[in-house]
């Protein structure tokens, strides 16, 4: 696939786009270009291009608006001090695009092509990736649906693939501020053999009246546990979940199929790990994580994604009660590795794992 760049003209002018980046917020702003790519079931992936960005042409009949065959990918392009652009450990989203692919029966895409894929999006939009003096970058959202009409309910012989990209600050709309969580005991994001593990829009959207409830008790976020015993935790409805002890433990759940594979969650457990904190993947049995919050063995807990990075939790809520983080601010440990992780990023310190590739 060359993804070949079919205009050049863009949609937002200098002054616009400088105003945009000025104060991107999260997910709201895109930029001028996409890239696409179509596979059938007679010819694999055949055309591909680099597009202005602008509205898709659907039958009312895709199959995807039916029966939810999507799924995407979340990963970032980083300006460094010398003006060049990275992007994090691709080929692991590249990896986990192709499980989900299988998961959800849609075609896999070679790893390369998907690479070829976000540089032709950041070469094409290359003015939209934010100075390397902000915490600011270019969000890219690879995502792939099924396009063909037809109702029956089989895998679809056609299927699109996209790139688009969005100038991204801080993910929630309070920046880095300790977050309150909502302990749902009605709803569970996945379960047993489900989709869990998959980046896949039905497991966002499961998570959404969970997301609206936790808004109604105050809080940013939702909490899911297993939906099986509802005991231990699963994660947020779109982060992955940490805590650290007072004895310099990180503790995380262990995936069990219904947990996202996030980059960001594999990425800190290797960050800890050098830093001798003792790390273990295991299963977070909730009842026993708000008793040792209570008693302070747990000083510390954060979500974390490609999108929010790191962030503090201050605070859980449930029909229950109200259990406080630490003091509930911003841990000492959670903020250490944020940092070192965006500064790794952000091409501030040495790329010791070699994670970076350059655009
Ligand atoms: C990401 O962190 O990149 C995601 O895809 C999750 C979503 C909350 C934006």
């Amino acid at each position: 696939l060359d993804f070949t760049q079919t205009s050049t003209t863009r949609r937002t002018g200098d002054a616009e786009r400088a105003q945009i980046l000025a104060d991107p917020g999260f997910g709201s702003h895109f930029t001028d270009f996409m890239a696409h790519a179509r596979w059938t079931a007679e010819g694999g992936w055949e055309t591909s291009e680099v597009l202005p960005y602008g509205p898709l042409q659907l039958s009312p009949a895709a199959a995807v608006l039916h029966y939810g065959q999507e799924i995407f990918e979340g990963l970032k392009a980083f300006r460094h001090a010398d003006g060049s652009i990275w992007t994090f450990r691709p080929e692991v989203n590249a990896e986990r695009l192709q499980r989900s692919a299988r998961r959800l029966a849609l075609p896999e895409l070679p790893t390369e092509e998907f690479l070829a894929s976000l540089r032709a999006v950041v070469a094409a939009d290359e003015p939209w990736v934010p100075e390397a003096t902000s915490e600011e970058s270019l969000y890219l959202r690879p995502f792939m649906f099924a396009s063909e009409e037809f109702l029956g309910v089989r895998a679809s012989h056609t299927v699109d693939y996209y790139v688009i990209a969005s100038p991204a600050g801080p993910y929630f709309p309070r920046g880095v501020q300790p977050l309150v969580v909502w302990i749902t005991d009605e709803y569970a994001r996945a379960g047993a053999g489900g989709t869990g593990a998959a980046k896949c829009g039905g497991n966002y959207a499961s998570s959404l009246l969970g997301k609206r409830e936790a808004a109604e008790h105050g809080a940013d976020e939702v909490l899911f546990l297993d939906s099986e015993t509802h005991t231990s935790i699963d994660e947020l409805s779109g982060m992955n979940v940490f805590a650290v002890t007072r004895d310099g433990r990180l503790l995380t759940p262990a995936l069990t199929g219904s947990i996202l594979e996030g980059v960001t969650r594999a990425s800190i457990l290797r960050l800890a790990e050098d830093r001798g904190l003792g790390v273990s993947e295991q299963p977070l049995v909730m009842s026993e994580v708000l008793e040792q919050l209570a008693s302070g063995e747990i000083t510390e807990m954060f979500a974390c994604g490609t999108a929010a990075v790191i962030n503090p939790i201050g605070e859980f809520k449930a029909h229950g009660g109200t259990w406080t983080v630490g003091d509930g601010g911003s841990g000492e440990t959670t903020l250490a590795l944020r940092k070192e992780l965006t500064d790794i990023q952000y091409g501030r310190i040495a790329d010791r794992h070699g994670w970076l590739t350059r655009l």
